[in-house]
């Protein structure tokens, strides 16, 4: 028998469409009318905006957050004999692409309590690294479920050791960290604007932010085939990773209530705060840094349990992600930091996710709540 689906989403995309009014609807028909599909006005302006969004001087869009983060490593030139560490416990994408360039991708352990990069297992694992015959170039930091990590101690760790810091900003867009905005707390920032993140698209996205004009050039020519000066001239190996327009012109109506939008999604985490300690361990954010709340991720021994009482009262969840990257088949050839990963393989088997988004009002919310604490076994 087919399960019926959740009459509480994840997110609710059909709900903000209906706030906007229109408006993306527009938006598309524009492009439709003005016809340049690829590279088109819209591209320009929404880099203009986004980059505003980030603090930073330039925005780079691109086709996906997975393509942000390669045309990055493209751009710094990583490659084989390199190491790039990352945490073990993030998506696929963020060790995938340096691989894909033939770098090694070192896995390092996450902090328990923010699930963000352990600066501790970081700086193990780049002591550890020139005696495995790697050379340690940078660093990938991951923004898990939307809180920025911390960037203090790591910029340390970096400055320290001389690498490069690429943040992966895919779940983060609109966070700050010491009252600075991601975009402006690494020397790159990838982000992805998949239909579930804080800042998504209507198909895939994505799009690099620095202040590095340079950097940011080159960004704009590996993203369309190496491009130079003119469209013929090709001035190295790229790829085609161009932002489309369309995509541009729905994530435009989109921007204008993004602000909006993370007030209100602050004010659901606040409510799942106050009302779920308890029964699970709700997510904890660093003092002076917010969250933009992709995922509300809280730990619980009896996950099986919890999951099967919200699938039965139509809630939905979702486990990202039920194993670290070091135990997949695709990553299990890859070194890990020397002190082991027993965090994220902790973590892999507590997560859960639960509805978090700008139009979850109330009583719906409260709804959750119940379901929680009915499996956890008492009332709130
Ligand atoms: C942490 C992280 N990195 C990278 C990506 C890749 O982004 P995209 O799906 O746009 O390629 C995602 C998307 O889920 C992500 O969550």
């Amino acid at each position: 028998m087919s399960e019926a689906a959740p009459e509480v989403p994840l997110v609710d995309l059909a709900a903000q469409r209906r706030r906007l009014e229109g408006r993306i609807e527009a938006a598309v028909a524009a492009v439709l009318d003005h016809g340049q599909f690829v590279l088109g006005p819209e591209v320009g302006r929404f880099e203009e905006q986004l980059a505003g969004v980030g603090g930073v001087a330039h925005a780079v869009g691109c086709s996906s957050g997975t393509d942000a983060l390669l045309l990055a490593l493209l751009a710094w030139g990583a490659g084989t004999g390199d190491a790039v560490f990352v945490p073990a416990f993030t998506f696929a994408a963020t060790a995938e692409v340096v691989a894909l360039v033939g770098a090694t991708p070192v896995f390092v352990d996450v902090r328990a309590d923010t699930f963000t990069i352990d600066p501790a297992s970081l700086a193990g694992a780049i002591e550890w690294a020139p005696a495995a015959g790697l050379r340690p170039v940078g660093i990938i930091t991951v923004d898990l479920f939307g809180q920025p990590a911390d960037y203090g101690e790591i910029e340390d760790v970096a400055a320290a050791a001389g690498l490069w810091v690429l943040a992966d900003a895919a779940q983060s867009l609109g966070a700050t960290f010491a009252g600075r905005p991601v975009g402006s707390l690494a020397t790159a920032t990838a982000t992805s604007f998949f239909p579930g993140k804080p800042l998504g698209c209507y198909g895939d996205g994505g799009a690099v932010l620095t202040d590095d004009a340079q950097l940011a050039e080159r960004l704009r020519s590996l993203r369309a085939h190496g491009q130079g000066a003119s469209r013929f001239d090709h001035v190295r190996i790229g790829l085609n990773a161009r932002l489309d327009t369309v995509q541009a012109a729905v994530l435009l109506a989109k921007l204008d209530i993004f602000d909006d939008e993370r007030v209100d999604r602050q004010a659901v985490a606040d409510r799942y705060g106050e009302r779920l300690a308890g029964a699970v361990t709700v997510p904890s954010v660093r003092s002076g840094t917010t969250s933009a709340w992709a995922c509300y991720t809280v730990l619980t021994p009896h996950r099986d349990r919890l999951t099967g009482a919200l699938r039965r009262t139509r809630i939905a969840s979702a486990v990202y992600y039920p194993k670290p990257l070091h135990h997949q088949p695709a990553f299990r050839g890859f070194p890990t930091a020397p002190q082991g990963l027993p965090v994220s393989e902790r973590l892999a088997g507590e997560v859960l996710s639960l509805p978090v988004h700008p139009y979850l009002d109330v009583p719906t919310q409260h709804r959750v709540v119940d379901a929680v604490w009915a499996a956890a076994g008492s009332a709130p």
